[in-house]
């Protein structure tokens, strides 16, 4: 099997670990591409829960390679606290690779990350506050670090003097902080140097001689469509390309080795942090929606905004990403539920549109036009074939993919790994 591409289609936390478990010894390399410490995944190793937040999922997988590809952003010290953590708990984590362009994410970029949430007041992103924004920022204004520069310590010094003269400008003088001295960061960075060498490599060789040699390589996208800094809901994005296309160029593996592009979707809709959401629930079913689902931020803690399903946006996931299989998760949230409205179009100034509409403000007051689907009251956890589900349960799954751009192929019906419908395989 060649290359795969695993999204979100929604605004994150849609799920992905139920189709990573699905795809699990299958696959030989797991990249991530994208983004940095802003992901979270929770990952129960034994009786312990642990939640991930730079290092790819792949790490858990006895003799599946997992890769930080050059389009991450790396906090090496949060790289090694979560590499200590697994080795305590018994996980091999000496195959991981990390590419030597990645950039990385320094404490400047918390710090200023930080400081601009709160100078936005009003106009907040609503970020993590991990420094993500601020270390692409910096990778686009060509003033970014990257991991091979830690191993020539003076191409290190002259790059981080050159990326602290502006930003100490604007710590200082803008927002009224200390300045941020440049052997501080360099000596923090060499500390790291010998324990990150036998890591890094050329990934994108090395994934390339991968897929040239038969292997199967697993693309493991962070944040979600919605949250791309192109087609999500910009400005209320994160920085990076969280779509299938993200794969190619935060990898160096080209789009035509891509041949199958997975989805993972929630039978209802999602977000954390600021910004448009037009089915966004503000009653007890909102709230339904957030005690029964444990919608609460991985990475921190906030409670997420609910909604119903939003078909439109299904239907944009899929075609910017070029969908070929949907993983719909936590359809027994749904269970008890009499009706379940889905969002099947929007009304923008009285006018019905079908599709998520290009411009922002439009985006800001869209108001969905609801369908009501037939609720089941039933206990689904237990079903592994899609005949196992209630009717109404069926007949609700069929509706979104006749509404969403492209076919279920699995549906999650519950917290277990093996709480999983399959109705077509993911690699065959
Ligand atoms: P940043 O990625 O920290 O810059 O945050 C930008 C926006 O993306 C904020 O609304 C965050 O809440 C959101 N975000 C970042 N990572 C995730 C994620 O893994 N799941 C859901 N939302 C995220």
């Amino acid at each position: 099997m060649p290359a795969i591409v695993l999204i979100g289609a929604q605004w994150g936390d849609e799920g992905k670990g139920k189709a990573t478990d699905l795809l699990g010894s299958r696959v030989d390399y797991v990249v991530k591409f994208n983004g940095g410490n802003n992901a979270g995944h929770t990952v129960v190793i034994g009786s312990e829960k642990y939640a991930l937040h730079l290092l790819p999922s792949g790490i858990l997988t006895d003799g599946v390679v997992p890769v930080i590809a050059n389009g991450v952003v790396v906090d090496i010290e949060v790289l090694f606290d979560e590499l200590e953590a697994l080795t305590a708990r018994g996980v091999d984590v000496s195959n991981l690779l990390v590419s030597a362009n990645a950039h990385i994410i320094t404490q400047y970029h918390r710090t200023v990350d930080r400081v601009t949430e709160r100078f936005l007041g009003k106009r907040q992103i609503g970020t993590t506050g991990r420094g993500i924004g601020p270390a692409y920022a910096d990778k686009i204004n060509r003033v970014g670090i990257r991991i091979q520069d830690i191993f020539d310590e003076n191409i290190l010094r002259q790059k981080v003097e050159g990326a602290l003269e502006q930003k100490n400008h604007l710590l200082v003088k803008v927002y009224n902080r200390r300045a941020i001295g440049v052997e501080e960061i360099v000596s923090d960075l060499l500390s790291y140097a010998e324990r990150l060498r036998p890591m890094v490599a050329d990934t994108g060789l090395v994934l390339n001689k991968a897929l040239e040699a038969g292997k199967t390589v697993l693309f493991e996208g962070g944040q979600a469509t919605m949250l791309d800094v192109d087609h999500g809901t910009y400005p209320f994005v994160t920085s990076s390309n969280a779509t299938s296309g993200g794969a190619a160029t935060g990898s160096g593996v080209a789009p035509n080795r891509i041949e199958r592009v997975i989805a993972v979707v929630k039978a209802y809709t999602t977000r954390v942090g600021a910004g448009p959401f037009p089915t966004e629930l503000f009653d007890d079913s909102g709230e339904y929606l957030r005690s029964k689902g444990f919608e609460f931020g991985t990475t921190t803690g906030r409670p997420r905004r609910t909604g119903w399903y939003d078909a439109p946006v299904a239907r944009y996931s899929a075609r910017v990403n070029g969908v070929t299989d949907f993983v719909l998760t936590k359809l027994d949230v749904l269970t008890g539920l009499t009706t379940i409205p889905v969002c099947v179009a929007y009304e923008v100034d009285g006018v019905r549109v079908e599709e998520v509409p290009v411009s922002q403000s439009d985006f800001h007051h869209a108001v969905p036009v609801y369908e009501e689907f037939p609720g089941w009251s039933e206990d689904i956890t237990g079903a592994r074939t899609f005949e196992d589900l209630p009717k109404n349960a069926r007949d609700y799954v069929l509706a979104l993919e006749a509404l969403s751009g492209s076919r279920i192929s699995a549906i999650g019906v519950g917290p277990g790994r093996e709480a999983i419908v399959v109705r077509h395989d993911l690699l065959g």
